[in-house]
C-alpha cells in the first residue's frame, strides 16, 4: 500500500449513475413537502437522468459513455476545452504552435503601432542549430540606405511590368476561406500600405476589386473565374480579367507548402450562394480542385502553359510552388532555358505555410521547409546563369522581421505571408479556419461572426504592421552593412552545420 490517492472512475461512474435517480427522487419529494420550487431541480435530475440512461443504454458510438454513462461526457467536455486551457493557462511562451505567444505578441504590437522592444533577454535557442544574422562592424546609417523597388516583368520586357516599392504581399487567401469582411480589410490595408494582395483561388474578386489596391490573380488549378467548361484556361476571361485596372500580375499555383501534390479544399460548410456564383461550383459538396492544372502534364507543357498566361494577358505572370524534389527544379529550370521561357517570379512556398483547410498528414509531412527550399531554388538558378531572369519571392512563417531577414539573404527578393497580415487584424489561432466557426470572424461566413471585424481599423492595422516590419528590416539591413536588400547574401548568416538548410540540401535530391 503506497497510501496514493487514486480516483477510481469506474466506481465514481457507479456512484453517480445511482445518485442521479436518488436525488431526481429526493426532490420530487421535497417540492411536495418543502417548496414547489424544488420541482425545477426534479426536472432538471430527470433530464440528467434521461441522458444518462441515453449514453449508457442507448447510443453505440461512443464507448467510453457506454461504460460511464454522463460521467464520461466531462472528458469530452475537457478534450474540447483542452486548446483554450492550454493556450491561456498553461503553455509559455515559446511552446505553442504554429506560433508561440511571443511570435503572435510581435505581430499584434506592430499592428497595434506598439513599440515590440523586449527586456531582459531573448527567450531564442543559441544552438548548434538556430540560423544567425552577421553583422558588421561598422553599421551604415539609414540614411545610406538605398529606397527599396522591384520591377516584376523588366526582365523580358513585359508590356506591363510592375513597380512594388514595399517588399511585401499579402499571401493568397480566397475569399471563400477568408469571409467578406476580412479580405476588405487586407484589400484596403494593402491599399494604404502601398503593397500588393494575391487574391488566391477563390474566382473573380469582387471585393478585392472593391477596394481598389493592387492585387495578383491568382489562378489555382481548377481555374475559378477564368475556368472553361472542361475545367480548362478560358483564354477571353483571362484576357478580360487580367485588363482590369486593379490586376497588376497573374500567379499560377502549381503547389502550396501546406499540401503540395493536392489541390485546394474548401468545406462545404463554407459554401455560401455567393460563392457557388463566383467560383461557379455545386452548392452543399466540398470543392476540391484537382493537383495539377489540365494544361501541365509536363515539364514541356508546364514551361508553355506559363508563356501562354503571359501572351493572353500582357502582365508579369509568376508561379507558386513548394520544393519537393530538387532534381525536378532543376529540370523545371533547364525546359525554361530551353524554351526561352520564364515566369517572372517564383514563389517559393514552405512546407510550413498555412492553409484554410488540408489533410493533417500533407500538412505534417508533405514538402520542404522555406530556407532549405529557398537556398536550392536560388543556387539551382544561379547554376543555370538564370537567376537574374526573375524575381523570387518566399512564403512560409514569415510573420516577423528576423526570418524575413534571413529569408532574403537566402535569395528572396519579396517576402509574402498570409498567416502575419491574419494575426495583424487578430486572429488569435483558434486553427479554425476550416469549420466556418473562426471567433475572430476573419476565416468565416457567418454574419455574426464578421460583425466583430471594423474594416477601417483593421485596415489600419494592416498599415500600421508593414510599416513597422519595414522599419525593423532597414534597421537590420544598416546592421549588416547593406544599402539594399540585394546586397544581401547567404555570407551574411551564420549557418550551424546540423541547421535544416544543411541537412535538407545535402539529403539526396
Ligand atoms: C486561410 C488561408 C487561406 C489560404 N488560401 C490559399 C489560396 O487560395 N491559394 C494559395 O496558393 N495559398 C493559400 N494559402 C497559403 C498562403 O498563401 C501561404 O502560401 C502560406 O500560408 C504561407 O504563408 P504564411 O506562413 O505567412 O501563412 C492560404 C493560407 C491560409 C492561412
Amino acid at each position: 500500500m503506497t497510501g496514493k490517492l487514486v480516483v477510481n472512475l469506474h466506481k465514481l461512474a457507479r456512484f453517480t449513475n445511482l445518485a442521479l435517480p436518488l436525488l431526481a427522487g429526493l426532490f420530487f419529494l421535497a417540492g411536495l413537502r418543502i417548496s414547489f420550487y424544488f420541482h425545477f431541480l426534479t426536472v432538471a435530475f430527470l433530464g440528467l437522468n434521461l441522458l444518462n440512461a441515453f449514453y449508457l443504454f442507448g447510443q453505440r458510438g461512443h464507448s467510453l459513455l457506454r461504460n460511464f454513462g454522463i460521467l464520461g461526457q466531462g472528458r469530452y467536455i475537457l478534450e474540447s476545452l483542452g486548446p483554450e486551457l492550454r493556450q491561456y493557462l498553461f503553455l509559455n511562451d515559446t511552446e505553442e504552435r504554429p506560433f508561440n505567444r511571443n511570435e503572435r505578441s510581435e505581430v499584434y504590437r506592430k499592428a497595434q503601432d506598439i513599440n515590440s522592444a523586449s527586456s531582459f533577454g531573448s527567450q531564442k535557442d543559441f544552438d548548434s542549430s538556430e540560423v544567425k544574422v552577421r553583422h558588421a562592424m561598422f553599421p551604415i546609417h539609414p540614411s545610406d540606405l538605398a529606397p527599396f523597388g522591384v520591377t516584376f516583368g523588366e526582365e523580358r520586357g513585359c508590356p506591363n511590368p510592375y513597380r512594388l516599392e514595399t517588399p511585401f504581399i499579402i499571401s493568397a487567401m480566397s475569399f471563400g476561406a477568408l469571409g467578406e469582411r476580412a479580405v476588405r480589410s487586407f484589400a484596403r490595408g494593402a491599399k494604404q500600405a502601398g503593397i500588393l494582395m494575391n487574391t488566391g483561388e477563390g474566382g473573380y474578386p469582387k471585393y478585392h476589386l472593391a477596394e481598389n489596391c493592387d492585387l495578383v490573380f491568382q489562378m489555382g488549378t481548377a481555374k475559378f473565374g477564368v475556368r472553361d467548361a472542361d475545367g480548362g484556361l478560358d483564354e477571353h476571361k483571362l484576357r478580360d480579367l487580367a485588363a482590369l485596372d486593379s490586376i497588376k500580375m497573374i500567379e499560377i499555383k502549381y503547389s502550396q507548402g501546406a499540401k503540395p501534390g493536392k489541390g485546394g479544399l474548401l468545406p462545404k460548410e463554407k459554401i455560401t450562394d455567393e460563392i457557388v456564383e463566383l467560383r461557379g461550383v455545386p452548392k452543399g459538396v466540398d470543392v476540391v480542385s484537382p493537383p495539377s492544372h489540365k494544361e501541365c502534364y509536363d515539364l514541356e507543357s508546364a514551361v508553355r502553359f506559363i508563356q501562354t498566361v503571359q501572351e493572353v494577358s500582357q502582365l508579369p505572370v509568376g508561379i507558386k510552388l513548394c520544393m519537393g524534389n530538387a532534381a525536378e527544379f532543376d529540370g523545371l529550370v533547364s525546359e525554361m532555358k530551353r524554351q526561352d521561357v520564364f515566369p517572372d517570379w517564383i514563389t517559393i512556398d514552405g512546407a510550413e505555410g498555412g492553409t484554410g483547410a488540408a489533410p493533417k498528414a500533407f500538412m505534417d509531412r508533405v514538402g520542404m521547409p522555406l530556407f532549405p527550399a529557398l537556398k536550392l531554388a536560388d543556387d539551382i538558378l544561379t547554376q543555370h546563369e538564370v537567376r537574374r531572369r526573375m524575381k523570387l519571392v518566399a512564403s512560409g512563417k514569415l510573420v516577423g522581421p528576423g526570418r524575413q531577414m534571413i529569408a532574403f539573404c537566402l535569395g528572396a527578393d519579396v517576402i509574402s505571408s498570409a498567416r502575419g497580415f491574419m494575426l495583424s487584424i487578430g486572429c488569435i489561432q483558434a486553427m479554425q479556419c476550416g469549420n466556418n466557426t473562426c471567433p475572430i470572424g476573419i476565416t468565416t461566413h457567418d454574419p455574426d461572426l464578421q460583425r466583430g471585424i471594423d474594416i477601417d481599423l483593421k485596415a489600419q492595422r494592416v498599415a500600421n504592421y508593414v510599416k513597422n516590419l519595414q522599419h525593423d528590416l532597414e534597421e537590420l539591413l544598416c546592421s549588416a552593412g547593406c544599402r539594399t536588400i540585394q546586397e544581401l547574401s547567404f555570407e551574411h548568416l551564420y549557418v550551424p552545420k546540423n541547421s535544416t538548410i544543411h541537412t535538407f540540401i545535402s539529403s539526396p535530391r
